[in-house]
Parts: C-alpha cells; structure tokens; sequence
C-alpha cells in the first residue's frame, strides 16, 4: 500500500557515523523525520521533512503539563541487507494505549506503520550491520496548543524520528550492578506505570541519579503501596530465575507491558522453561538467594534488549546473583532474541516484518 506522504527532501545529507562499532545510544539523527499534525478534531498533513528544530510555542501545553507519549522500536539489518522490524504493529498498538490513557486523540496504527515503512525507503540506509547495532525508531506526540489551562489540547505534533544506535549501556551484554529503590516511586495503582509517558522517565530521573552517585547503574522498582513488590529495573521489565523457572511481575497496571517482555516470556516456554507471571516480593529475592535458588536476573527492554543483572543492593546489603555473571538461561533467551531480531534464527514466531 502506498499512502500519500508530503516529501519534502533534505538538501544537505549528513554523513553516517563511519565507526558503527563505536556506536552509542540516541545522540545520532537520520535526515528525515515524518510528520502527523492534529487540529480540527483529526489527524491531517502526513509529511515527510528535512530533520531539525521543531518551532513550538512557549505556552505549548507540552510544556508546561507535559501532554507527550512516545514508542520506541528498532529495525534491523539482516545478513542479506535487507530491512527488518521487529514486531511494529504491537507498538503502535501501545502508542495508542498510551494517547487514550494521556487524553491524546488515537492514531490509525496500519497508517503509522506505512508512514514508517516511507520513512525508512527514504533513510533506511542509516541502519548499521555491526552487531549489537540498529536503527531505533522513536515515534512521539507532543501537545502543542497554546493554552495554560490545564485540559486536553486541541492541537498536536506526531512525529517519528530515527538514528543508528549501539549499545544502551556502555558495557552492552554484561552484569550491571542495581539498587534496590525504597523510598521513590516509578509508578502508582491509576497511574501512568503502564504506558509510555515522558512524565514517568522525569520522575524516575533524581532516585536514579541518587543510585549512580552510589556506584549503581539503575535501580529495582518496588511498588508505591508496600514497598515490598518487584516491579521494575529502570526502564525495563525485571525478571527473575528461582529453581530454573523464570518470574516476572504480572500486568497489573503499573507496570508496562513490554514488547520485549513478551518476547522473552513467549522465548522461554519455547525453550521448555517454566514462566510464571507472579507478584513477587523483595524478601522473596533475598531469602532465594540465601538459599541459592536465585540463578539468575535480567531486564528486558527494546533499547537494551537483555540486560543480565550481576548484583542487587537492598538496605545497604549488596548480594551477589549467581556467580555474577551472565546466567545460561539468560544467555539462551538472548541468543534467541538477538538472532531472530538480527536474521541468524528463523523467524518462527511472525515477529519480523521486513521493509519493502
Ligand atoms: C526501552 O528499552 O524499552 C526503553 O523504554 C528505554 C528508552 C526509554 C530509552
């Protein structure tokens, strides 16, 4: 299906980065981005412009109630050089879970996946081939309606932009080191844990910087109400491996239900490994790793993809997970992962959609 998109090309192309190994995460553009605007009660103007400076008021409601979601998602180069995406449609699906829970008007989803399939003919040859490497995809609406009352904009900007990535930590596929978060919160019952608002990723910024400055790389999320239940590990799903079965927190509402997360769930059982999606407390992880039931722990996320966790800090005690390295079940969902994402394992699973 070919959709009708304003083009409008760049006259000046930058280079692409010439050291795709040295790649790091979200400093680097494409020359394009592609553009929704919404007034008069719909969605008009697909375009597709030159990357630069948005011109937005200072009483833009964005910017003053923060009425902004975003997506994030990667494309692939296969071995044959072909584009590949993985599993879009489930998040334009989110996207629009997350503008109905901000008060934003939907999006029609088949649309944005055309409209980012024009995109990508247009910069597509941005996506690196070094592994471990991608094009990240990150699709945003802003409220841009001038107006201090606080209500729903009547106006807003979708936009996708794009750029080759690396890495989300320095360290790529190695153990990182987390603190156990007792006292902020990332996420509340009836609140916006379960989507992808820019105002969640503020709030968690002050307890994360507080972890790093105790030589943490992110920190383990309880819940809001008793402090006692896993949650989250920064910006990803946590999971946990207790006596070979993996245990993740379950959807319920503060939590956001991540692409990823499915995958490794969905991975796992194809594995033959018990999943279970279970609420699970702190002491629960503590008394597992007395006991030596605690193998393993990872995120999951689209920027990190796996991240193996090698240590856990809770009430100034640091534990150990493991042996503090990368555990052989986490290993195996990633190799899994990574080779499906990447084109060296079969697709089995329908969740790569290629670019043509
Ligand atoms: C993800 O990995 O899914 C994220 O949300 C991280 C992103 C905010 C950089």
């Amino acid at each position: 299906m070919e959709i009708l998109v304003h083009r409008q090309l760049a006259s000046h192309l930058q280079p692409h980065p010439r050291d795709e190994a040295a790649l790091g995460f979200g400093d680097i553009y494409t020359d394009h981005v592609f553009k929704l605007d919404y007034y008069d009660g719909a969605w008009r103007n697909p375009r597709i412009e030159p990357f630069g400076p948005l011109l937005l008021s200072p009483a833009a409601m964005v910017l003053h109630y923060s009425q902004t979601i975003f997506e994030g998602l990667k494309c692939y180069r296969h071995p044959d050089g072909r584009l590949a995406l993985f599993r879009p449609r489930d998040n334009f699906t989110r996207f629009n879970s997350s503008a109905s829970r901000m008060a934003i008007p939907n999006l029609d989803e088949a649309f944005l996946l055309q409209a980012l399939k024009e995109l990508l003919k247009i910069d597509g040859d941005w996506t690196p081939a070094h592994p471990g490497s991608s094009l990240y995809i990150r699709p945003t609406v802003i409220a841009t309606e001038a107006h201090l009352g606080v209500r729903p904009a009547k106006e807003y900007l979708f936009f996708i932009i794009m750029g080759p990535v690396g890495p989300y930590y320095p360290g790529g596929f190695a153990p990182i080191k987390i603190y156990v978060e007792n006292f902020y919160s990332r996420s509340a019952p009836g609140g916006l844990g379960a989507i992808k608002a820019g105002a969640s990723y503020a709030g968690s910024l002050l307890a994360t910087e507080l972890a790093a400055q105790k030589g943490y790389t992110q920190l383990l999320w309880l819940d809001s109400v008793s402090h006692k239940l896993v949650e989250e590990v920064g910006s990803m799903n946590m999971f946990f491996v207790l006596d070979g079965t993996i245990v993740t927190a379950p959807l319920t509402g503060t939590i956001l239900p991540g692409v990823t997360r499915a995958c490794v769930l969905a991975v796992a059982r194809d594995l033959g490994l018990r999943a279970e999606e279970r609420p699970l407390t702190i002491e629960e992880i503590l008394a597992a790793q007395k006991s030596g039931a605690l193998g393993e722990s990872f995120g999951s996320g689209t920027a990190a993809v796996i991240s193996p966790v090698g240590k856990l800090c809770y009430q100034n005690e640091e534990i150990v997970i493991g042996d503090g390295g990368v555990g052989p079940i986490t290993q195996k969902i990633y190799d899994e992962l990574v080779g499906v994402q990447y084109g060296t394992r079969p697709d089995i699973r329908g969740w790569v959609e290629f670019v043509s």
